[in-house]
């Protein structure tokens, strides 16, 4: 039995949100300049966009540039930018024929021009596909994300249009990027670092974590099958007892 055919096709999570780490140190390994495994991230990419349809995932959240990636050298940050451009670009015809949505969260305002015009692009012409929903987080950090959304609340409290009572966790999802968007049941993160680095802090409350010493530009289809494994192996408590979920199912 190859590894896809393990998995069990009734319980394969809504969402799956990556951190794709390890393109510098795969590069390095090669000689190679950093951009380098950037560049070979991108198959890494349509691999997982793959996997993930295949499976029938809806939701597929890539974590590609946060916030704190601005401190990297220049032209990494430059070299990144411009990839991010080619990839979005020269994508788009095959997205299209998949029926894949593009969303991005993060600050897209604060992209240099060219990338905010794509993404914006991007988004606005698959729009309308009904296939695997794919967001981008593009200049993205959960501190961010959740300041904006507290700053808007007290905005319509203090405008008188918000009850301070009304303030529950539902209102406070609704005001995030992600408000559009269930929370994923499973992140993953490559190249064995095992932190979080400001990536969906709320969305991630009881997400399930699958870290893996892979590096990302050799993560394939295959690495995903054996994360979703990997998932379906958790016992999901929710605070309960281990006899209250058996006994539920
Ligand atoms: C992840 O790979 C890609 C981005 C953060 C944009 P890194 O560039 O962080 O690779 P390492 O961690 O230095 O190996
Ligand atoms: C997290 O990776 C950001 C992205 C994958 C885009 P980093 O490589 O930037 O994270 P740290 O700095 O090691 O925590
Ligand atoms: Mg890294």
């Amino acid at each position: 039995m190859n590894t896809e055919q393990q998995i069990d096709l009734t319980r394969i999570p809504e969402h799956i949100a990556v951190i794709m780490d390890g393109n510098g140190r795969w590069a390095k390994k090669q000689g190679q300049d950093r951009l380098f495994g950037h560049s070979f991230g991108v198959d890494a990419v349509r691999q997982t966009v793959n996997a993930c349809q295949k499976l029938g995932v809806r939701y597929l959240t890539m974590y590609a540039f946060s916030t704190e990636n601005w401190g990297r050298p220049k032209a990494e940050v430059d070299g990144l930018m411009e990839l991010m451009v080619r990839t979005i670009v020269g994508e788009i015809p095959d997205l299209m024929k998949r029926k894949v949505r593009i969303h991005g969260i993060g600050d897209l305002e604060g992209l240099p021009e060219d990338c905010k015009a794509e993404m914006y692009n991007a988004i606005e012409v698959t729009k309308n596909n009904t296939g695997l929903h794919l967001i981008l987080a593009l200049n993205y950090s959960a501190k961010w994300e959740i300041t904006k959304a507290v700053k808007k609340i007290a905005e319509k409290t203090k405008a008188g249009d918000l009850d301070p009572i009304a303030v529950n966790e539902e209102l406070i999802s609704a005001n995030l990027s992600t408000a559009a968007f269930p929370d994923p049941e499973l992140l993953i993160r490559t190249s064995g670092e095992m932190r979080l680095s400001n990536f969906l802090l709320w969305q991630c409350a009881y997400s399930e974590f699958y870290f893996t010493e892979v590096l990302w530009p050799d993560f394939n289809e295959e690495e995903l099958y054996k994360a979703v494994i990997d998932f379906q192996f958790r016992e999901r408590r929710f605070g309960k007892t281990s006899e209250q979920i058996i006994n539920v199912e």
